[in-house]
Protein backbone atom coordinates (compact mmCIF):
# COMPACT_ATOMS: atom_id res chain seq x y z
CA UNK A 1 0.00 0.00 0.00
CA UNK A 2 1.38 3.43 -1.33
CA UNK A 3 1.40 6.24 1.40
CA UNK A 4 -1.21 8.21 0.21
CA UNK A 5 -3.89 5.23 0.50
CA UNK A 6 -2.49 4.07 3.63
CA UNK A 7 -3.64 7.99 4.96
CA UNK A 8 -6.66 7.83 3.05
CA UNK A 9 -7.08 3.99 4.78
CA UNK A 10 -6.69 5.55 8.54
CA UNK A 11 -9.02 8.67 7.84
CA UNK A 12 -11.80 6.68 5.77
CA UNK A 13 -12.03 3.69 8.09
CA UNK A 14 -15.12 4.36 10.26
CA UNK A 15 -15.42 5.43 13.60
CA UNK A 16 -17.41 2.19 14.90
CA UNK A 17 -14.73 0.01 15.43
CA UNK A 18 -13.65 -1.10 18.63
CA UNK A 19 -11.05 2.20 19.62
CA UNK A 20 -10.01 1.26 22.95
CA UNK A 21 -6.30 0.50 23.13
CA UNK A 22 -5.93 -2.84 23.54
CA UNK A 23 -3.43 -4.71 26.34
CA UNK A 24 -2.26 -1.18 27.82
CA UNK A 25 -0.13 -1.10 30.96
CA UNK A 26 -1.15 0.10 34.67
CA UNK A 27 0.41 3.08 34.32
CA UNK A 28 -1.10 6.45 32.48
CA UNK A 29 -0.17 6.27 29.04
CA UNK A 30 0.76 9.75 28.84
CA UNK A 31 3.45 8.72 31.35
CA UNK A 32 4.90 6.28 29.21
CA UNK A 33 3.98 8.17 25.92
CA UNK A 34 6.20 11.39 27.62
CA UNK A 35 8.85 8.79 28.77
CA UNK A 36 11.43 8.32 25.85
CA UNK A 37 12.86 4.57 24.93
CA UNK A 38 9.39 2.72 26.24
CA UNK A 39 7.83 2.28 22.94
CA UNK A 40 8.29 -1.56 21.74
CA UNK A 41 10.84 -2.73 18.92
CA UNK A 42 7.70 -4.84 17.22
CA UNK A 43 5.72 -1.24 17.38
CA UNK A 44 8.50 0.61 15.90
CA UNK A 45 8.60 -1.88 12.86
CA UNK A 46 5.13 -1.30 12.09
CA UNK A 47 5.70 2.75 11.87
CA UNK A 48 5.73 3.47 8.25
CA UNK A 49 6.04 6.63 6.56
CA UNK A 50 4.32 9.93 7.44
CA UNK A 51 1.73 11.48 6.18
CA UNK A 52 1.58 13.42 3.72
CA UNK A 53 2.62 17.01 5.08
CA UNK A 54 1.97 20.18 2.64
CA UNK A 55 4.36 23.08 3.82
CA UNK A 56 2.76 25.29 0.74
CA UNK A 57 -1.34 24.31 1.88
CA UNK A 58 -0.59 25.64 5.70
CA UNK A 59 1.61 28.59 4.54
CA UNK A 60 -1.24 29.70 2.29
CA UNK A 61 -3.56 28.93 4.93
CA UNK A 62 -2.03 30.88 7.74
CA UNK A 63 -1.61 34.16 4.83
CA UNK A 64 -5.71 33.78 4.55
CA UNK A 65 -5.59 33.78 8.68
CA UNK A 66 -3.84 36.88 8.28
CA UNK A 67 -5.33 38.39 5.38
CA UNK A 68 -8.87 37.02 6.59
CA UNK A 69 -8.13 38.78 10.31
CA UNK A 70 -6.73 42.53 8.16
CA UNK A 71 -9.70 42.22 6.04
CA UNK A 72 -12.39 42.10 9.48
CA UNK A 73 -10.76 44.62 11.48
CA UNK A 74 -11.26 47.49 8.63
CA UNK A 75 -14.74 46.25 8.12
CA UNK A 76 -15.26 46.86 11.35
CA UNK A 77 -13.82 50.45 11.71
CA UNK A 78 -16.31 51.38 8.88
CA UNK A 79 -19.59 49.32 9.95
CA UNK A 80 -22.30 50.93 12.02
CA UNK A 81 -24.88 48.40 13.19
CA UNK A 82 -28.21 49.39 14.47
CA UNK A 83 -29.85 47.62 17.52
CA UNK A 84 -31.72 45.35 15.17
CA UNK A 85 -28.56 44.44 13.39
CA UNK A 86 -26.76 44.48 16.76
CA UNK A 87 -28.73 41.86 18.19
CA UNK A 88 -29.35 39.80 15.27
CA UNK A 89 -24.80 39.51 14.96
CA UNK A 90 -24.89 39.06 18.68
CA UNK A 91 -27.37 35.84 18.26
CA UNK A 92 -24.63 34.44 14.99
CA UNK A 93 -21.47 35.47 17.31
CA UNK A 94 -23.39 33.49 20.28
CA UNK A 95 -24.28 30.49 17.49
CA UNK A 96 -20.79 30.68 16.24
CA UNK A 97 -19.18 30.31 19.57
CA UNK A 98 -21.06 27.82 20.30
CA UNK A 99 -20.37 25.86 16.97
CA UNK A 100 -16.74 26.13 17.15
CA UNK A 101 -15.81 26.30 20.44
CA UNK A 102 -17.93 23.78 21.20
CA UNK A 103 -16.29 21.46 18.36
CA UNK A 104 -13.25 22.69 20.32
CA UNK A 105 -13.91 21.02 23.28
CA UNK A 106 -15.18 17.90 21.68
CA UNK A 107 -11.98 16.97 19.66
CA UNK A 108 -10.45 18.07 23.30
CA UNK A 109 -12.03 15.38 24.80
CA UNK A 110 -11.14 12.98 22.91
CA UNK A 111 -7.37 14.14 23.26
CA UNK A 112 -7.81 13.35 26.86
CA UNK A 113 -9.22 9.94 26.31
CA UNK A 114 -6.51 8.94 24.44
CA UNK A 115 -3.87 10.78 26.49
CA UNK A 116 -5.61 8.48 29.11
CA UNK A 117 -4.80 5.14 27.23
CA UNK A 118 -9.06 5.21 26.45
CA UNK A 119 -8.92 5.39 22.98
CA UNK A 120 -6.77 5.36 19.78
CA UNK A 121 -4.86 7.61 17.92
CA UNK A 122 -6.59 6.69 15.08
CA UNK A 123 -10.10 7.19 16.34
CA UNK A 124 -8.82 10.87 17.89
CA UNK A 125 -7.45 11.68 14.03
CA UNK A 126 -10.64 10.54 11.93
CA UNK A 127 -12.58 12.43 14.71
CA UNK A 128 -10.30 15.75 14.68
CA UNK A 129 -10.27 15.50 10.46
CA UNK A 130 -14.38 15.45 10.72
CA UNK A 131 -14.39 18.50 13.23
CA UNK A 132 -12.49 20.48 11.31
CA UNK A 133 -14.96 22.22 8.96
CA UNK A 134 -16.99 22.99 11.59
CA UNK A 135 -14.28 24.43 13.94
CA UNK A 136 -13.16 26.51 11.01
CA UNK A 137 -17.13 27.58 9.96
CA UNK A 138 -17.24 28.30 14.02
CA UNK A 139 -14.44 30.63 14.04
CA UNK A 140 -15.36 32.46 10.42
CA UNK A 141 -18.79 33.06 11.84
CA UNK A 142 -17.22 34.69 14.94
CA UNK A 143 -14.87 36.74 12.83
CA UNK A 144 -17.81 38.18 10.32
CA UNK A 145 -21.16 38.72 13.25
CA UNK A 146 -18.11 40.89 15.41
CA UNK A 147 -17.58 43.06 12.62
CA UNK A 148 -21.24 44.35 13.36
CA UNK A 149 -20.71 43.89 17.05
CA UNK A 150 -19.10 47.73 16.75
CA UNK A 151 -15.95 46.54 19.19
CA UNK A 152 -14.42 49.89 20.52
CA UNK A 153 -10.91 49.86 18.87
CA UNK A 154 -9.89 52.58 21.48
CA UNK A 155 -10.55 50.03 24.85
CA UNK A 156 -7.09 47.93 25.15
CA UNK A 157 -9.38 44.40 25.97
CA UNK A 158 -10.55 45.09 22.16
CA UNK A 159 -7.14 44.73 20.85
CA UNK A 160 -5.91 41.89 23.37
CA UNK A 161 -9.24 40.03 22.12
CA UNK A 162 -8.41 40.68 18.30
CA UNK A 163 -4.84 39.30 19.00
CA UNK A 164 -6.42 36.58 20.74
CA UNK A 165 -8.54 35.23 18.01
CA UNK A 166 -5.34 35.53 15.50
CA UNK A 167 -3.46 33.42 17.45
CA UNK A 168 -6.45 31.13 17.44
CA UNK A 169 -6.44 31.45 13.84
CA UNK A 170 -3.08 30.69 13.01
CA UNK A 171 -2.41 28.45 15.76
CA UNK A 172 -5.16 26.45 14.45
CA UNK A 173 -3.23 26.20 11.13
CA UNK A 174 -0.13 24.95 13.55
CA UNK A 175 -2.34 21.97 14.70
CA UNK A 176 -3.29 20.79 11.15
CA UNK A 177 0.33 20.87 10.46
CA UNK A 178 1.02 19.01 13.88
CA UNK A 179 -1.73 16.64 12.61
CA UNK A 180 -0.57 15.82 9.21
CA UNK A 181 2.96 15.04 10.83
CA UNK A 182 1.96 12.18 12.58
CA UNK A 183 2.77 8.90 11.08
CA UNK A 184 0.68 6.28 9.68
CA UNK A 185 0.14 4.27 12.71
CA UNK A 186 -1.26 0.56 13.83
CA UNK A 187 -5.00 0.46 14.03
CA UNK A 188 -4.43 -0.09 17.75
CA UNK A 189 -1.72 2.58 18.12
CA UNK A 190 -2.08 4.50 21.37
CA UNK A 191 -0.32 7.72 23.01
CA UNK A 192 3.13 5.75 23.54
CA UNK A 193 3.42 5.09 20.08
CA UNK A 194 3.39 8.76 19.08
CA UNK A 195 7.12 10.24 18.37
CA UNK A 196 7.48 12.47 21.58
CA UNK A 197 8.09 15.56 19.75
CA UNK A 198 4.53 15.52 18.17
CA UNK A 199 2.93 14.86 21.26
CA UNK A 200 4.44 17.67 22.66
CA UNK A 201 3.84 20.02 19.96
CA UNK A 202 0.34 18.75 20.05
CA UNK A 203 -0.08 19.32 23.81
CA UNK A 204 1.89 22.70 23.53
CA UNK A 205 -0.91 23.58 20.41
CA UNK A 206 -4.08 22.77 22.72
CA UNK A 207 -2.55 24.29 25.78
CA UNK A 208 -2.36 27.69 23.86
CA UNK A 209 -5.75 27.31 21.70
CA UNK A 210 -7.71 26.78 25.06
CA UNK A 211 -5.67 30.08 26.48
CA UNK A 212 -7.00 31.77 23.16
CA UNK A 213 -10.67 31.20 23.14
CA UNK A 214 -11.06 31.72 26.77
CA UNK A 215 -8.99 34.92 26.63
CA UNK A 216 -11.76 36.29 23.86
CA UNK A 217 -14.44 34.27 25.63
CA UNK A 218 -13.53 36.53 28.90
CA UNK A 219 -12.85 39.81 27.03
CA UNK A 220 -16.21 39.33 24.85
CA UNK A 221 -18.31 38.42 27.88
CA UNK A 222 -16.58 41.15 30.95
CA UNK A 223 -15.08 43.83 28.91
CA UNK A 224 -16.39 44.64 25.20
C1 LIG B 1 -12.42 33.44 19.00
C2 LIG B 1 -13.21 34.43 18.67
C3 LIG B 1 -14.25 35.08 19.57
C4 LIG B 1 -14.86 34.61 20.69
C5 LIG B 1 -14.64 33.28 21.38
C6 LIG B 1 -15.76 35.64 21.14
C7 LIG B 1 -16.58 35.52 22.24
C8 LIG B 1 -17.48 36.48 22.65
C9 LIG B 1 -18.42 36.35 23.74
C10 LIG B 1 -18.58 35.11 24.64
C11 LIG B 1 -19.12 37.50 23.84
C12 LIG B 1 -20.22 37.83 24.88
C13 LIG B 1 -21.57 37.79 24.21
C14 LIG B 1 -22.65 38.22 25.17
O1 LIG B 1 -22.63 39.35 25.64
O2 LIG B 1 -23.54 37.42 25.45
C15 LIG B 1 -18.63 38.38 22.82
C16 LIG B 1 -19.06 39.66 22.63
C17 LIG B 1 -18.49 40.54 21.76
N1 LIG B 1 -17.57 40.23 20.79
FE1 LIG B 1 -16.68 38.45 20.49
N2 LIG B 1 -15.69 36.70 20.28
C18 LIG B 1 -14.78 36.41 19.31
C19 LIG B 1 -14.41 37.18 18.24
C20 LIG B 1 -14.77 38.51 18.12
C21 LIG B 1 -14.31 39.39 17.09
C22 LIG B 1 -13.36 38.99 15.98
C23 LIG B 1 -14.86 40.61 17.32
C24 LIG B 1 -14.72 41.90 16.57
C25 LIG B 1 -14.36 42.06 15.35
C26 LIG B 1 -15.69 40.50 18.49
C27 LIG B 1 -16.40 41.52 19.07
C28 LIG B 1 -17.26 41.39 20.12
C29 LIG B 1 -18.03 42.49 20.69
C30 LIG B 1 -17.98 43.95 20.25
C31 LIG B 1 -18.80 41.95 21.71
C32 LIG B 1 -19.78 42.71 22.65
C33 LIG B 1 -21.14 42.64 22.06
C34 LIG B 1 -22.18 43.28 22.97
O3 LIG B 1 -22.34 42.80 24.10
O4 LIG B 1 -22.78 44.23 22.54
N3 LIG B 1 -15.61 39.19 18.95
N4 LIG B 1 -17.64 37.74 22.11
Amino acid sequence: MTTATSVKAVVETPLSIDHAVPGSDARPAWRSALRPGRRSASRDAQFPATRAFDSDRAAWQAIAVCLGWSAMIVAAHHTRTGPVGHRTALVLHLVSLAVGFGTVLAVDACGLAVLAGRRTIGWMLRFSARADALIWAGFTGLGVSGVFLDPKFGNAATLVNLYAVLVVGLNGVYAGTVRDRIPVLADDAGVQDLPRSLLLRALGSGLLSQAAWWTSIMIGTFAS
